[in-house]
């Protein structure tokens, strides 16, 4: 028999934010179909299993037209109640050092990727009219972000694009989300190549709480949470501060070698 439970979908699942919104997923009666494109996906889909959801994997490359088709394919026809469009990857080093594929992948992945698949999922869920889309942007998306500058830029745009989709959808029973986390401890840093930079190695929030604060704004249909206290003034402060001065203050934490 077909299940009767709510059908989440969450991208970037396997590790991280992702992984701690998926657990938020099934201890609140969703079912899943979970992605991202790497091996731990299954590993991740067994402990979350362990809850009597039904979770499905796809392994796709979601910075592609073609992993966004695949992971739509498994979809098939079941309504999404909520789509947690979470997949995103750092990169560090200055601009012109950076690996120019790498710096397209951070673009692919967090802009193209995320609009694409909340575009195909974002018209199902109006033809319903009903869903909840949560979208993770970043603090980091309030500051220029020299020595992360590509990856800030996408967050930037992400922040922007949640606002404008909501309101877009005012007059119908979608409502869609931002969660914005400052540091979180994960393996973004690791994965992004930031561990000579002090924002690499500082203390960080927890997933498990980042996640629990994304995944309640979500249910609330807020507009937009941004996870712990020192991150809510840090973003406050940065709505007044002159761009130069925010770039200033990032490259105090992201420049390489800034961990020493
Ligand atoms: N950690 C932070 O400090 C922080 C702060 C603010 C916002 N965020 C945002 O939070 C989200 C989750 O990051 P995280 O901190 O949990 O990092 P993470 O531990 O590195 O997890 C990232 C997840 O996204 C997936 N992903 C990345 N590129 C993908 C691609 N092309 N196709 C499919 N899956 C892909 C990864 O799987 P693969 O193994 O397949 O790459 C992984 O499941 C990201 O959007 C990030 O920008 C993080």
């Amino acid at each position: 028999m077909a299940s009767q439970r709510p059908l989440a979908v969450v991208t970037g699942a396997s590790v991280g934010i992702g992984l701690e919104l998926a657990k938020q997923c099934v201890a609140n009666g969703f079912d899943l179909i979970i992605a991202s494109d790497d091996d731990q996906l299954e590993s991740a889909a067994a402990t979350l299993r362990q809850s009597g959801a039904e979770v499905k994997t796809v392994q796709a490359d979601l910075s592609t037209t073609d992993g966004n088709d695949e992971l739509i394919a498994a979809i098939g026809d079941r309504p999404v109640d909520a789509l947690l469009a979470n997949a995103g990857r750092g990169l560090g080093k200055g601009f012109l050092d950076q690996d120019f594929d790498q710096a397209r992948k951070v673009v692919d992945t967090n802009v193209t990727g995320t609009i694409y698949l909340i575009h195909r999922v974002g018209n199902a869920m109006r033809t319903r009219n009903q869903g909840r889309i949560l979208i993770t942007g970043s603090i980091a998306g309030f500051m220029p972000g020299s020595f992360q500058a590509v990856y800030n830029g996408t967050k930037s745009f992400l922040n922007s694009f949640s606002f404008a989709l909501r309101d877009e959808l005012k007059d119908t029973a979608i409502t869609v989300s931002c969660l914005m986390p400052g540091p979180t401890d994960t393996e973004f840093f690791e994965r992004g190549d930031l561990m000579d930079t002090k924002v690499g190695v500082q203390k960080k929030d927890d997933p498990a709480m980042v996640a629990e604060v994304g995944f309640k704004a979500m249910m609330n249909g807020e507009g937009d949470v941004v996870a712990g206290w020192k991150n809510k003034l840090q973003s406050a402060l940065a709505n007044v501060t002159p761009a130069p001065l925010l770039a200033k203050a990032h490259r105090s934490m992201a420049e390489p070698g800034s961990a020493n």
